[in-house]
């Protein structure tokens, strides 16, 4: 559901103020009828009409990609390496990942062409818990665990609170496997609160964005997100726009 004139504008037909214009003129129609009063809401099946023309609602479409290593996080790249679009080709409808994960970075990345849960997702204030799967470099002590877990500083800025914990230690390779938690989205946030204990990442996977995993999903597959996973992602952002 939503207002006519935003529905108008998401479409394409006009800016807001001009999708406005059009409709006190008396050129737009809902299932048949003229509508001039401002701010009709409007469902997904209402047929709306410009000057006798349909136009078509912008179907939203929502993906969870398995990232791979060595694939861009963005919609095209100057340097000509395989980005995160490359992999949905066969979509029309133009979409784009939401947030980022670094070039080595694989796990998961949502993929839609929702422009306000987008927002909602990245904003820093909503904090969506992420959780990184990551192979460091020496063998981490419990006491960096709870430094990690209690904040610290990169870049002259102080981490929230974090979960964390050690899933493996490798003493013949001198290597760590670590989980971290974390609500926050700074630039190479992991590696550096990595870095910041000492422990160089190596790898880093996402492997859970909210409630969401790759289950199921090899490196480079996606697939759709079912109604009731679009659904709770945008009541998880209401409710954290609501803190
Ligand atoms: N933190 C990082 O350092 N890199 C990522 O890709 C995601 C989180």
């Amino acid at each position: 559901m939503e207002r006519l004139q935003k529905l108008m504008a998401h479409a394409g037909v006009a800016s807001r103020r001009g999708s406005e214009k059009l409709i006190k003129e008396g050129r737009v129609k809902v299932n048949g009828e003229v509508v001039t009063e401002m701010g009709l809401i409007v469902k997904k099946n209402d047929t709306i009409e410009v000057d006798n023309v349909p136009i078509t609602q912008e179907q939203k479409l929502y993906f969870l990609f398995n990232k791979p290593r060595g694939v861009i996080t963005s919609a095209s790249d100057h340097k000509g390496r395989k980005t995160v679009v490359d992999y949905f080709s066969s979509i029309e409808q133009r979409i784009y990942p939401v947030g980022r994960l670094d070039y080595d970075t694989t796990g998961v990345l949502i993929m839609t062409n929702d422009g306000e849960l987008t927002n909602q997702l990245t904003h820093p204030k909503f904090g969506i818990e992420k959780t990184y799967v990551a192979k460091v470099t020496g063998l981490v002590h419990k006491s960096s665990i709870a430094k990690l877990e209690k904040g610290l500083f990169i870049d002259n800025y102080k981490t929230r609170p974090a979960k964390a914990r050690i899933i493996e230690i490798n003493k013949a390779k001198n290597t760590s496997l670590i989980e971290l938690t974390i609500h926050e989205g700074k630039n190479h946030q992991v590696k550096k609160m990595l870095q910041a204990i000492g422990h160089p990442v190596e790898k880093l996977n996402r492997s859970h964005y909210g409630f969401l995993t790759t289950e199921g999903l090899q490196s480079g597959e996606w697939r759709e997100l079912k109604p009731f996973e679009v659904n709770k992602l945008k009541q998880l952002a209401h409710e954290e726009s609501n803190d």
